[in-house]
């Protein structure tokens, strides 16, 4: 009965645990006989057990567990014996989270986002995390910083008279300005743009927006509705697709082997394409698909800017565009005003508009970049284009030169074209490089990268392609790397 003293509460409780888990205490706290005896067998018997689980375990399950890590005589001169390795390198031979295929696009490890220090460190180029951009950043200086005082940016709206009420109208500007510079995507007034947390959000709030479109019923449409793209495809789409288990949409797989064009499904075409890097259209040729158009990487840096992108749904992303990623901003360039609608309704319920400040630092970032080319004294290596495209150039020639001289790998061939902005026929510098394992004794080419030279990337089942392939970024800093083409260029088999 209340009130009970807490000491007394908790000592009871901790003896109806105890006896619920090892049974009648009571009676060795009486200490009667028949309890003493009871209890003592008790012991026994858990000691038994626990020898028994020891002695299984290192005998049984840890020789498997090394022989599955490619462990014993298999060892290379970057992995080292098991009973040295630390933390971080420990979570590398987790075969399960390293295979667990398409489920997520950020593995998180404790190498994500950092410089390898050493010459056996590990090297990180799973993600496409963009810190090559920080060189130029940090050379532009003040012209790029900016300084927002405590009392702006708190209230929810940036502009009630537009649709989009959370874009910031500057930021809008800065961003229309900026593609009629590079001429790569059509974005006049007649076009509505969406801001988002990353384009990441920007592709939930298209498939929201496209699969409750009032036609699809009209066109005979069943939900989910399916969602495509052609592989190998970037491998969130999947994952960011059946997050939720949507009633609206489910993940269909690859575009190219999709047999229900009769009805409505939606497609999404990833152009230029991570992971491979080449330039894409619709794969399924069918009045009944509906396209997101995903532009991440259709700037000068990359690939050759042939003509402006005029399509229904376009994403775009700061992340790849100028390289903050951290900032967390993309838009969209949406034509029809229901599809802009829904897409602002989905961002609004989900995340109540984006966030303010990185709107600010965004146009700011965007304002400089643009400046920079109005100015004709502008040397190019302050010139953002400029910059990512010499220096993607020279990655890309230093590990062609590297899977040239192996005879492991091999790389995509690419073509030419004229680029309208650089003025000058080029070829495409992707921001990933689609590498596969030429050698027959590797049916696994993340593994092996990954178990004898401690080089993450990422497989190619997660892009609905195959093993021997895999994805690896060519964004990260110079001395990663650097590192990188130094430890690809000691494989020898
Ligand atoms: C093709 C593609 N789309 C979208 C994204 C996500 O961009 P954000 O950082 O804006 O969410 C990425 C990021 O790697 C990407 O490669």
């Amino acid at each position: 009965m209340f009130p009970l003293k807490r000491s007394n509460n908790s000592q009871f409780l901790r003896g109806r645990l105890w006896e619920q888990v090892f049974g009648r205490t009571e009676m060795v706290a009486a200490g009667g006989k028949n309890g003493r005896s009871w209890n003592l067998g008790v012991v026994c018997i858990l000691t038994v057990v626990a020898l028994s689980v020891h002695i299984f375990a290192s005998s049984v399950v840890l020789p498997l567990f090394k022989d599955a890590r490619g462990g014993g005589g298999n060892q290379s001169r970057f992995f080292p014996p098991a009973s040295s390795v630390s933390g971080n390198e420990q979570r590398l031979e987790t075969p399960a989270r390293a295979m667990a295929v398409g489920s997520e696009e950020i593995r998180v490890s404790e190498t994500s986002g950092s410089l390898p220090t050493s010459i056996d460190s590990v090297i990180n180029l799973d993600h496409g995390d963009p810190t090559m951009y920080e060189k130029f950043w940090r050379e532009a200086g003040d012209a790029a910083r900016l300084i927002i005082p405590g009392s702006q940016t708190m209230s929810y709206f940036s502009d009630v008279t537009n649709l989009c009420w959370f874009l910031e109208p500057e930021f809008a500007a800065e961003i229309r300005r900026l593609h009629r510079l590079v001429g790569n995507a059509v974005a006049d007034k007649d076009s509505y743009i969406i801001v988002g947390t990353g384009s990441s959000q920007l592709f939930q709030a298209a498939l929201y927006a496209l699969s409750t479109s009032p036609e699809v019923a009209g066109r005979g449409g069943a939900w989910p509705l399916p969602v495509v793209a052609s592989a190998p495809y970037y491998s969130s789409y999947p994952a960011a697709t059946d997050l939720l288990q949507s009633g609206l949409f489910r993940w269909a797989g690859d575009a190219v082997t999709f047999k229900d064009g009769r009805e409505p499904y939606i497609e999404v075409v990833c152009s230029p394409s991570n992971p491979d890097g080449f330039l894409k259209t619709e794969s399924v040729a069918s009045g009944n698909g509906m396209v997101i158009h995903d532009l991440a990487y259709y700037w000068p840096q990359y690939t050759a800017i042939t003509n402006p992108a005029d399509h229904d749904i376009m994403l775009f992303t700061a992340s790849k565009c100028t390289g903050h990623a951290g900032m967390r901003l993309g838009w969209a360039i949406v034509r029809d005003r229901d599809v802009a609608r829904r897409m602002i309704k989905f961002i609004e319920i989900s995340t109540i508009g984006v966030s303010k400040d990185s709107q600010l630092r965004a146009t700011k970032i965007l304002k400089t970049v643009s400046d920079r080319y109005e100015v004709e004294t502008t040397e190019e290596s302050a010139k953002l284009f400029h910059f990512g495209r010499k220096t993607m150039r020279d990655r890309w020639r230093r590990l062609q030169a590297a899977v040239a001289a192996s005879n492991v790998f091999s790389l995509p061939i690419f073509q030419p074209d004229y680029c309208n902005f650089m003025k000058e026929t080029t070829l495409p510098f992707p921001a990933f490089a689609w590498l596969k394992c030429e050698h027959a004794d590797i049916e696994d080419c993340e593994s092996f990268l990954r178990q004898k030279y401690k080089i993450l990337t990422r497989g190619g089942m997660h892009f609905g392609a195959d093993a021997k392939h895999v994805r690896v970024s060519m964004l990260d800093r110079d001395g990663t790397f650097d590192m990188f083409i130094e430890r690809l260029s000691s494989i020898e088999l």
